[in-house]
């Protein structure tokens, strides 16, 4: 079996690991994959998005499955091209990415079919948006733009003057282009934050083990948001109470309503949970595995990860036990000095001890055979324990052991989750 993977970051690295312990594959390829994806796959120099191009590269290397994993190419419409040549796939075609592709769509859908979430209004133009901020009198805002933004495209303002400032930002300057034509705003949330994501074949949905993302930069959830500087799985907030309560008011609930819409979702659909006082509600779908929450949930995953896809892709996930390691996982993320804002490339990496962890990749690329820094977030470093307080040291002691210049990493990640649990 040759599979190829779509996507070149940490998420990928970690599906790609997990895939490797399948006896049936015998190649792996990555487009375009990083530095240390090819250590573990023969990485083919096309971009996410080129998906013509990974088509007919898919086509002429006789892929027998493929998996794609980012945002973008599946909003593209990847999927589609794929199987119209013949190459199953394990993701959502086009006609079920928009409920990550468009918020307008995934919150009209969540209102039309009941899904709890906050409140929202569409503004089609900054007139109308800029009314709206004039007219509120509570404090902070939620604005976000319709379509992609690399995750960036939300902004929380706490006074008008910066909700006036991020409707220019949005819809005047396009700082997130097109995507910012349309804006949502949205009622503010309060509560603890549970990513939970989902293989789904759309007639049967099994959620993975929690976890608990760290958007901000710095420790103590301050500083500039970002793709996510660590995670833990699982998330102790997310009781089997609330995960039963989930079930049966969020996640058939939107697989149905995507059927109804005559847009069934195959692949992983990741809910951004918000555990509020009125109980859990939806911040956001994702039509994709979470980065970095997959680097703490497929390590827990017992049960072969090629087994489900391919049951994803035949619509027999109902025949699958899909079954968990006890204990709990760690990922630290080591981002380069001044992401998520201006960050130099190209910065050698050295690797002490990480016997104790895996590494994966995400901002790699191999220079004249040394590994070298190509993005943001370079590093996650992921480790398992018996519990969350052994995961946390052995993660730490790893990643204190690998070194580049600038190397910015959050010293809590998991301290939040190990304080719930006391
Ligand atoms: P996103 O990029 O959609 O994951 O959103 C980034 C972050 O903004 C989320 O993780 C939440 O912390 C926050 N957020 C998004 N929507 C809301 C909301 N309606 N109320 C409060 N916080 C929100
Ligand atoms: N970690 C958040 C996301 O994958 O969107």
């Amino acid at each position: 079996m040759k599979v190829l993977v779509v996507g070149g970051g940490g998420r990928e690295h970690a599906i790609i690991k997990k895939l490797a312990e399948n006896k049936e594959i015998t190649k792996i390829y990555a487009a375009p994959g990083n530095g240390g994806i090819a250590q573990d796959a023969v990485c083919v120099a096309i971009g996410a998005k080129e998906i013509e191009k990974i088509r007919d590269f898919a086509v002429e290397e006789k892929i027998d499955f493929c998996v794609v994993a980012p945002d973008d190419p599946l909003v593209l419409g990847a999927v589609d091209l794929l199987e119209a040549a013949g190459i199953p796939c394990f993701g959502p075609d086009k006609k079920a990415a928009i409920i990550e592709g468009s918020k307008v769509f995934s919150k009209d859908l969540m209102k039309k079919y009941n899904i709890p979430t906050a409140g929202h209004q569409v503004f089609t133009t900054a007139e109308e948006a800029r009314a709206y901020v004039e007219a509120a009198t509570e404090f902070p805002l939620v604005l976000k733009a319709d379509g992609l933004a690399l995750g960036k495209g939300v902004i929380i303002p706490e006074t008008k003057e910066d909700a006036l400032q991020a409707v220019k930002t949005l819809m005047e300057d396009k700082a997130f282009g097109e995507s910012g034509s349309r804006v949502v705003a949205e009622e503010f949330l309060t509560g603890p934050e549970v990513s939970v994501l989902a293989f789904t074949d759309g007639k049967t949905v099994v959620p993975m083990v929690s976890s608990m993302d760290h958007k901000r930069a710095l420790d103590g959830d301050k500083g500039l948001n970002t793709g996510g500087m660590g995670t833990v799985a699982p998330n102790p907030y997310y009781t089997k109470e609330i995960a039963d309560e989930c079930m049966k008011t969020i996640f058939l609930p939107t697989i149905e309503a995507m059927n109804a819409e005559g847009r069934t979702f195959k692949g992983c659909l990741y809910f951004g949970l918000m555990l509020t006082p009125k109980g859990p509600k939806v911040i956001e779908y994702n039509c994709r595995f979470g980065d970095p929450e997959t680097q703490v949930v497929l390590p827990l995953l017992k049960t072969d990860l090629f087994t489900i896809m391919k049951a994803v892709h035949d619509g027999t996930l109902d025949q699958i036990n899909v079954e968990w390691h006890d204990g709990a996982a760690c990922c630290v993320v080591l981002a380069s000095g001044g992401y998520p804002e201006k960050y130099p490339t190209g910065i050698e990496i050295t690797f002490g001890d990480t016997a104790d962890a895996i590494v994966y990749h995400a901002g790699t690329k191999l220079a004249d055979g040394k590994i070298v820094t190509s993005g943001g977030r370079v590093l996650g470093v992921t480790a398992i324990g018996s519990d969350l307080t052994e995961a946390r040291e052995k993660a730490y002691a790893a990643a204190k052991n690998i070194k580049f210049d600038g190397v910015h990493f959050r010293t809590d990640i998991g301290v939040r989750a190990l304080n719930a649990l006391k």
